[in-house]
């Protein structure tokens, strides 16, 4: 009886672990021809199997206004938040502006950790990197926005770190990432996340099949 229990055991997949592990990726800047934005693009090309990335473009979540929280969310901060929610992972690239991460970003994260008790990065696996065309690569602005994700209780995946520093020369004409040791950091920090994702709760939870639920009740009262 143990041997047809682990038997079907083996069977319990879950409709989520064989799902393909999803990526939200978010650039801190708006610019249009942004190295934070092209560091997501490479990142789309280095990403394990069985992975999707998306990128969502912060250019129409409002400045936050808790009156306006208050009225009702704008539409495009529900969208933001369904798509956080919806994802088992995030990948977060940010400029430095004045030693810290751009006011865009932290106004994105500000929305998307509302309602009160409604944060959507709660438990969420998310991993950091930064490209600036200075010599530190943003890395003030990585360590400002990793003690906010912790605030708000995210899980973060810190390595290895990916600091894209004098970016204007890591990054060909078409935005390209040229730079093989930030390919193979970024490479290595996204099956980390992945990883990291494959192992949170939200993808642990057992489904079974309604069909075979009957058959494991009666073999569990059985050994009992
Ligand atoms: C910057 N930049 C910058 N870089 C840096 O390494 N440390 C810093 O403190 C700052 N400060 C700063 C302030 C402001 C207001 C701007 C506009 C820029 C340079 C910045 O990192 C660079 O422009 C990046 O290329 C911006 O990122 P995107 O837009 O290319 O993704």
């Amino acid at each position: 009886m143990a041997d047809s229990m682990i038997e079907l055991r083996s069977n319990e997949t879950t409709a989520e672990s064989r799902s393909p592990i999803r990526i939200l990726a978010v650039a801190g800047s708006l610019r249009e021809h942004s190295f934070n934005r092209m560091l997501l693009q490479a990142a789309s090309n280095l990403i394990p199997s069985s992975t999707e990335l998306e990128i969502f473009d912060l250019d129409a979540i409002p400045l936050y206004n808790q009156d306006t929280e208050a009225l009702a969310f704008p539409e495009a901060v529900k969208a933001f938040k369904r798509k956080i929610e919806a994802a088992d992972a995030l990948l977060i690239s940010t400029p430095e502006y004045n030693h810290s991460y751009p006011g865009v970003l932290k106004n994105a994260i500000d929305w998307a950790s509302r309602p009160y008790g409604k944060n959507s990065f709660d438990g969420k696996p998310v991993a950091v990197v930064s490209a600036s065309t200075g010599i530190f690569g943003g890395i003030a602005a990585q360590d400002h926005l990793k003690q906010v994700l912790l605030a708000l209780n995210a899980r973060l995946v810190t390595n290895p770190p990916v600091i894209v520093s004098s970016a204007g020369q890591k990054f060909d004409e078409h935005g390209r990432l040229l730079d093989v040791g930030t390919q193979q950091f970024l490479t290595q920090l996204l099956a980390n996340l992945v990883n990291a994702a494959r192992q949170s709760p939200r993808r642990q939870q057992t489904f079974v099949a309604p069909a075979i639920r009957p058959i494991i009740a009666s073999i569990r009262r059985s050994e009992e």
